[in-house]
């Protein structure tokens, strides 16, 4: 740790240095966080206009993060990316990451197609784990998509990581994470088959959810029946 008047101290120009690289960093940042802002004002415009329209919420919660400066300098260094803003723009498209959590797998699509479709959202890639699920067993709908921000000197392109799930997916990934992030790589072997059989839980799970909500979608509102108000 660095104190006053520790024999440490960077001289005047090494703090200098430091201080012009931050500089030049927190703008870099902050359209990656303007980026989010983007995409956030855009869901929750389409969840309010769809309960208005069609008395239904397809989004359970939405939740976004920006990737903090010390993840970004290690996937920087395990990518072996060049230190320019263009290669790390190009390289790493996860600075910016929005994670939206639906009821229903159809929900997840609907949200997808609602949001790419939008004329000022261009779609970069898209890798569909609910389709073909990762071998351990992950699923979700990622996206990699680029919004404008417009800036005092004009728009700026920024690249954001949509990632789509349901409530169960989202359920099985967080709880798999929390193993990898205190295991690290030594996964003991009876809790991956244990994860292996939740994901098929889950997914058992999502898929039937799925046909009760197209059964009960199908059904309309009978005439001379109310909606239920709650969902007690
Ligand atoms: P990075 O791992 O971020 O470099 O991305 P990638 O190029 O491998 O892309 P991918 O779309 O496969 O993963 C992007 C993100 O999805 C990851 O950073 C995680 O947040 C999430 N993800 C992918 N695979 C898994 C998984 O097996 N388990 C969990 N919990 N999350 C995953
Ligand atoms: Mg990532």
């Amino acid at each position: 740790m660095l104190l006053p008047g520790s024999a440490d101290l960077p001289d005047a120009g090494v703090l200098a240095q430091l201080q012009a690289a931050q500089d030049r960093f927190a703008p870099f940042i902050m359209q990656y966080k303007f980026g989010i802002d983007e995409i956030m004002t855009k869901i929750s415009i389409l969840r309010e206009e769809f309960v208005q329209t069609h008395a239904y919420n397809p989004i359970e919660h939405v939740t976004s993060r920006l990737k903090t400066p010390e993840r970004l300098m290690d996937k920087i260094a395990r990518k072996e990316c060049p230190h320019t803003f263009e290669h790390i723009r190009e390289a790493i498209t996860d600075i910016a990451g929005v994670r939206v959590v639906c009821s229903f797998i159809s929900d997840t699509y609907l949200i997808f197609d609602m949001l790419v479709s939008q004329s000022d959202v261009t779609l970069l890639q898209v890798k569909d784990y609910i389709r073909d699920p990762k071998p351990n067993g992950y699923q979700s709908l990622h996206a990699i998509v680029e919004v404008p921000v417009f800036l005092s000197d004009g728009p700026r392109p920024v690249v954001v990581e949509l990632q789509i799930r349901t409530i169960a997916m989202d359920f099985w990934a967080s709880l798999e994470h929390k193993i990898y992030y205190k295991y690290r790589d030594d996964v003991p072997q009876r809790l991956l088959d244990q994860l292996t059989e939740a994901a098929g839980a889950a997914y058992t799970l999502d898929t039937t959810m799925e046909s009760l909500h197209q059964e009960v979608l199908g059904l309309g509102q009978r005439p001379g029946t109310a909606e239920p108000t709650t969902d007690a």
